[in-house]
């Protein structure tokens, strides 16, 4: 499904890029609360979701997903949604790996840190954001709370993240 653009305010940088890939073997792209909650938060910052796409819990259906997203349309970041906790059928941490090349730890640190001061639950998430190429990609949880509650952990330093894997550093 394609994303409706929203206008931006005028910033010197440009908006970021996004696609969302909900990992599910029950939800349709029609009953996916949280994905459609990730495109609120995208478009509330000004930015932009290029995609929003529905995959089985299959490790090579997600790496096929995650590579379309980064190769072919070029986002700047890409958030999955679902399928990082304990359940057999929870993949996406493992099909994030296949197609990945470099960890950013901090990342899924700061969810998890942010999420604990709200739930214990928060430990269960084996989720992890890395980079292939120049795009990041951050496993979120499946649920609206969840995915919204580490959204808000990390949300901050986005830009900054985008801006470094665009032009390889600080100005200073
Ligand atoms: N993080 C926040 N902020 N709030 C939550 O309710 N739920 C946890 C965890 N992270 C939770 C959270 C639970 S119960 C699980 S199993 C993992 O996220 C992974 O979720 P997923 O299997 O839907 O990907």
């Amino acid at each position: 499904r394609r994303c409706e653009r929203k206008d931006h305010p005028m910033t010197d940088q440009a908006p970021l890029n996004f696609a969302i890939i909900t990992c599910s073997d029950t939800r349709d792209l029609r009953q996916d609360a949280a994905g459609d909650a990730l495109e609120r938060l995208i478009a509330e910052q000004g930015w932009v979701c290029r995609t929003h796409t529905l995959v089985r819990d299959e490790r090579p259906n997600i790496a096929a997903a995650i590579k379309h997203c980064t190769d072919d349309l070029k986002v700047d970041i890409v958030l999955t949604c679902g399928g990082s906790g304990l359940s057999p059928r929870d993949v996406t941490p493992e099909a994030t790996h296949d197609v990945c090349e470099r960890e950013v730890p901090g990342i899924a640190e700061a969810m998890r840190w942010h999420s604990l001061q709200i739930t214990p639950f928060a430990m269960l998430s084996r989720a992890v954001c890395m980079q292939r190429g120049s795009s990041l990609v951050i496993n979120l949880p499946g649920s609206t709370k969840a995915a919204t509650e580490n959204w808000e952990g990390v949300v901050a330093a986005l830009p900054h993240a985008a801006k470094m894997m665009a032009a390889g550093g600080h100005d200073d």
